[in-house]
């Protein structure tokens, strides 16, 4: 069966009606015939049918045995660092997204687990970084925003080697191309808020486990702490699954050609989209997904905050904004947006630069966005034409 086929197939109809679509189960709890008796389900914090439906499919969609959905995308990294404890590391990828950085550092390093960011695109630096403390290793691939690839299944042999987990997000690549659990790792997480969703209308995350005991542990984390999506957030999660094949060829489609267009730009100085043959790690991506994402990231020649800001601010179509994976073309400056929260330095050293801008391509025509972003590259030339002129006016 074709991946797409799998992808619509894959959610349940409601055993007890017949509805096509999951029903809504908009409950707090579950009467029982007398206690522990019960039709599988007890309290909705624990167990709540429609949650249950998506964390079944997402299972089945990433190759795993048992998911748990949670309020957000960080609820989902949160319970993952959880399964550690206290003089545990971490192993993460450097260009890591903001919001994980800035828990793994604000919130759990006080807790005694300390994190070591590497570049993971050369396995070799996980090996080296590796000792007797690691027991997580936590990369994504393609990375939030410069678009590096790991090979998921070198860093997978290594972690088994040192008895240490292997957590991949998967967000910017989604199942609908890549499937990290069937190259070796043992965890994968979403911000569901992004592609599975699918439509800018909520925010969830996923965790997917491997393995039926560690899927249980995240299962007791889930319940214990408490941040799970809610019934109607699950459902609109699912219905965003059922088009996400669809809407991800579009995505990789528009991409691929909006990065074509932006490479042979004369005012792009660097560009980021691992279906370019020109990007360091195209082969690995090649290998190791179906397509290349719906994400591209460019840098401008006037390698400066202001240029950045300037340009972000004249497109009409692709608005400014966080988040990514939605039907609407998005945005954005990750310096003082989605990376802030990393110090300059440090940002810059995982290859974020000042003007480093982030594109989410939408569903609209590929052409459309192409004169939005021509329009934009004008308005730059014409006001940096003459803030320079302005200069040799003050000068003289
Ligand atoms: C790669 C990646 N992982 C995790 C998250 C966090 O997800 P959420 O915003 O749903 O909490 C984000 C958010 O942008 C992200 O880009």
């Amino acid at each position: 069966m074709s991946n797409t086929t799998q992808i619509i197939h894959s959610i349940p109809i409601d055993p007890l009606t017949g509805a096509i679509s999951v029903p809504i189960y908009q409950t707090s709890t579950f009467v029982q015939e007398a206690p522990g008796v019960n039709k599988g389900f007890d309290y909705a914090r624990t167990n709540n049918p429609t949650r249950q439906a998506l964390e079944s499919v997402i299972a089945e969609l990433e190759g795993g045995t048992i998911a748990a959905a949670f309020a957000s995308g960080l609820a989902a990294i949160d319970a993952v660092v959880k399964l550690l404890k206290s003089g545990d590391e971490i192993i993460a990828v450097d260009d890591i997204y903001g919001g994980a950085f800035r828990l793994f550092t604000q919130v759990y390093e006080k807790f005694g687990i300390n994190v070591k960011y590497v570049d993971t695109t050369n396995a070799e630096n996980v090996f080296d970084a590796i000792t007797s403390k690691t027991k997580l290793i936590w990369i994504e691939t393609p990375t939030n925003p410069t678009l590096k690839i790991s090979d998921i299944a070198a860093i997978a042999k290594i972690a088994r080697a040192f008895n240490c987990l292997l957590c991949v997000d998967n967000t910017f690549a989604s199942p609908a191309l890549q499937k990290p659990l069937t190259l070796g790792a043992d965890i994968v997480i979403h911000s569901a808020t992004k592609y599975l969703g699918g439509h800018s209308d909520l925010i969830a995350g996923l965790v997917i486990a491997k393995d039926k005991e560690l899927g249980e542990r995240i299962k007791f984390i889930q319940n214990a702490s408490g941040a799970i999506l809610s019934p109607f957030d699950s459902w609109l999660v699912i219905r965003g699954i059922e088009t996400l094949p669809l809407r991800i060829r579009q995505h990789c489609s528009s991409a691929q050609f909006i990065a074509e267009f932006l490479e042979q730009h004369p005012d792009v100085d660097k560009i980021f989209y691992p279906g370019l043959k020109s990007h360091v790690n195209h082969n690995i991506a090649t290998k190791q997904s179906k397509g290349f994402g719906g994400i591209v990231s460019f840098a401008l020649k006037n390698d400066t905050e202001e240029a950045a800001i300037e340009f972000v601010k004249s497109t009409q179509l692709f608005k400014l904004a966080e988040s990514l994976g939605g039907i609407k073309s998005l945005l954005c400056h990750p310096a003082n947006m989605t990376h802030k929260s990393i110090p300059a330095q440090k940002r810059r050293a995982a290859g974020v630069a000042d003007s480093l801008i982030r594109l989410s391509i939408g569903l609209e025509e590929t052409d459309d966005l192409i004169k939005d972003l021509e329009q934009a590259f004008q308005q730059l030339q014409v006001k940096q034409n003459l803030a320079a002129k302005n200069q040799t006016v003050t000068v003289k």
